[in-house]
């Protein structure tokens, strides 16, 4: 069940189901997140606070909307696991989704946002794949990618109508060999199934330097045109936001990071902004010539290394802290109490981390959106 945030001065509902989740002056009930008090300014926040610069989205949606308007962009979920930014997305004319997990799906179906919903991995869980078949209300499409028989069986006795064959296109990751997917595709309808094209992920090539990128993309989608006429159908789904612009072979680009970015991304120079920071509190101060902020490995997606901190030169994080030094040149550091702001090297799971992200335009808050779509 959802329920509205207090209006300021009144006291908070008494929360007692177990969808409840409690976090600081606030909790998540179902899918909303409701504040004692809430706070009006960046600075209030209780850290560490993963904060979105909702002008810096809002761009950032209309920049890819440009190239891929409407159903030729699917985007994907896993990049910010938040029914609120995936309504935003349904009202800038995106209907069409892609997911990792069943849970990110099934919330989005049960939210009624969008009405093409596609599971862009393998998933052999009866369970999750039957609870994502009754979560789908009518008119609402679901797809599921297959690349085996067995994935191709588990999506039949699930109750799924319809397939994606998922080609290899040289990611070391899922995907039939490009030469298997006419067998699948015509396996999947003798089960009942409806093929409606393929997918193939190129995400080897997201970092790929320019020089050689566009190539590189060129061959891999070779493989996946040479599937899709084996397969058959209308859709060819692939792509991210590091091909968003090399990739013109897809009918839709499954691009996701491309909404709140990463310091990875942006070093790769692309025109989407960083809308996505965690600001934390300096709690300890070295006269050794460091401070101590108050979040680190656990609130950070460390795989693409430190994050980067504004004017200041991150040492190291640790579980709950992250050290920071001073910048050559740069201000003096922080006293305790100060606060800092990091940008993550890596989107997907930082956000995966948090319960809430807190949505700002400036430095005032202007809505709390629940990280609901966690989880498998
Ligand atoms: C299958 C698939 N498609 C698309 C994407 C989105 O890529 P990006 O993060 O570059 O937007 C991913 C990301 O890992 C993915 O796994």
């Amino acid at each position: 069940m959802l329920s509205a945030a207090p209006a300021a001065g009144r006291s908070p509902p008494v929360v007692s189901t177990a969808t409840t989740l409690s976090a600081g002056p606030g909790v998540l009930v179902g899918a909303t997140w409701v504040w004692e008090a809430p706070p009006v300014l960046v600075h209030d926040l209780p850290t560490p606070a993963l904060v979105v610069d909702a002008d810096a989205l809002d761009r950032n949606v209309a920049r890819m909307a440009e190239v891929r308007p409407g159903r030729a962009l699917r985007p994907h979920v896993k990049a910010f696991k938040s029914t609120a930014l995936a309504r935003l997305l349904d009202d800038a004319g995106h209907r069409a989704f892609c997911a990792a997990t069943p849970r990110e799906l099934v919330g989005l179906a049960r939210a009624g946002v969008g009405d093409d919903l596609l599971l862009a991995n393998e998933v052999l869980d009866a369970g999750r794949l039957a609870e994502l078949a009754a979560a789908t209300a009518d008119g609402v499409r679901v797809t599921v990618a297959v690349d085996s028989v067995e994935t191709v069986e588990a999506a039949a006795t699930a109750g799924l109508g319809s397939v994606l064959v998922d080609v290899d296109v040289g990611c070391f990751r899922c995907g039939c060999d490009p030469a298997d997917a006419g067998r699948l595709a015509e396996l999947a309808r003798d089960r009942g199934l409806e093929v409606r094209g393929v997918m193939g992920y190129e995400g080897h090539l997201m970092l790929d330097p320019d020089d050689t990128r566009p190539d590189r993309v060129e061959s891999a989608m070779a493989l996946l045109r040479s599937a899709h006429e084996a397969v058959g159908g209308d859709v060819v789904s692939g792509g991210g936001t590091g091909t968003w612009q090399d990739n013109t072979w897809v009918t839709e680009l499954q691009a996701g990071s491309y909404l709140l970015m990463d310091t990875t991304y942006a070093a790769r120079g692309l025109p989407f902004e960083q809308a996505l920071s965690l600001h934390l509190t300096v709690v300890s101060a070295s006269a050794r010539g460091w401070v101590v902020a108050d979040g680190g490995l656990k609130a950070l997606g460390m795989d693409r290394g430190n994050p980067s901190a504004d004017d200041l030169d991150v040492l190291y994080c640790s579980d709950e802290h992250t050290t920071l030094v001073r910048h050559d040149g740069g201000p003096p550091l922080p006293r305790v109490g100060g606060r800092v702001r990091l940008r993550p090297a890596h989107v997907d799971p930082t956000v995966a981390y948090h319960e809430v992200l807190h949505v700002a335009r400036g430095d005032e808050i202007v809505d709390t959106w629940p990280v609901d779509l966690r989880g498998w």
